[in-house]
């Protein structure tokens, strides 16, 4: 066993946790809530690796605490836009993600979102549990198809893909794509997918936009009041990638005016909060950031950290480096 310290700032699934205890010196709060700024500070200042996730937020003057001793930072996901990544490498942090293992289940997310905002299904079972469902009839909460429909995909990652395939094998989809990097023809061939490089015309063709874009300076706010404006009125905006890609302000005033059909969404510009105009609009569904949220995916998860925690304490490369 060795002496390194390590921090976990959440709970993680306790196979994990486990593993952890047998390898380090775990450190682990039973409370199980974000830490407050003055406590990430101390850890940072107490442990060797950080063991983080998506609810800590570690910016720059964050990570250029002083007599720091932490030198790992050991992202529980993907998505890595709460750590300052030039600070950490300025301060000596490496940051690690786990990619990979959690593509299926958020691919499965975004398509559950697509489904449950078109067939209203949210509406439904609040009509139903409020005790107002007066029975079938032939016109009651009619949905919209989803079969044959085309999917418009930003951000043609390892997730806008998994979901390109569920989408076309599944539902028979058609699909366009908007991404930085192009598919080669073998790879668009496996679902018919076609490369739209104009954001715009992809908007203004799609029925369904599913976001898979990582948060980024230049993704900030993609979906805004202009470029929601490309889009036709029977559309609806799927967003599990990150809150920051959309002007929530600017969708909740295209939902509630009806220049779109709805949205449905995981993920939100500042967690927990929700904004509030999105709040009451019958025709979006909020969901609580559960992309990830399979007992397999969040054990695969952190046994992907871990990996990353043990090659950092045996002073090996580290199997996936973010900076
Ligand atoms: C991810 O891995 O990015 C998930 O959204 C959880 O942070």
């Amino acid at each position: 066993m060795s002496n390194v310290v390590v921090r976990l700032t959440r709970r993680w699934p306790e196979a994990v946790e486990e593993r952890l205890r047998g390898q380090c010196q775990l450190v682990l709060d039973d409370a199980d809530r974000p830490m407050s700024r003055g406590e990430l500070v101390t850890a940072l200042q107490a442990c060797d690796v950080l063991a983080a996730t998506v609810t800590d937020r570690l910016d720059a003057e964050l990570l250029s605490t002083p007599d720091r001793r932490c030198r790992l930072i050991a992202n529980f996901g993907v998505g890595f836009n709460h750590i300052a990544l030039d600070a950490a490498r300025k301060a000596d942090i490496r940051v690690t993600n786990t990619p990979g293992v959690l593509t299926d289940a958020t691919a499965d997310i975004a398509m559950a979102l697509i489904l449950s905002v078109a067939r209203r299904t949210g509406e439904g079972e609040r009509l139903l549990r409020s005790g107002g469902w007066a029975g079938w009839s032939p016109t009651s909460l009619l949905g919209t198809q989803v079969s044959g429909k085309t999917l418009g995909i930003v951000g043609m990652g390892r997730i806008g893909q998994a979901t390109a395939r569920r989408a076309a094998f599944g539902f028979g989809m058609k699909i366009l794509y908007h991404s930085r990097t192009r598919l080669s023809p073998v790879e668009e061939a496996v679902f018919g997918a076609t490369c739209v490089p104009d954001l715009g015309k992809l908007l203004a063709e799609a029925d369904f936009v599913s976001l898979h874009c990582p948060a980024s300076p230049a993704t900030r706010q993609l979906l805004n009041r202009e470029t929601l404006g490309y889009m036709r009125p029977h559309a609806f905006v799927i967003n599990t990638a990150r809150g920051d890609v959309i002007d929530e302000e600017a969708l909740a005033d295209a939902v509630r005016s009806r220049r779109i059909a709805g949205a449905g969404l995981d993920v939100y510009e500042l967690e927990p909060s929700v904004h509030p105009g999105l709040m009451g609009l019958e025709n979006v569904v909020l969901l609580p950031h559960q992309g990830s949220g399979s007992r397999e995916t969040r054990e695969a998860m952190g046994h992907c950290a871990a990996d990353n925690i043990e090659a950092f304490i045996r002073g090996e490369p580290l199997p996936n480096p973010v900076n």
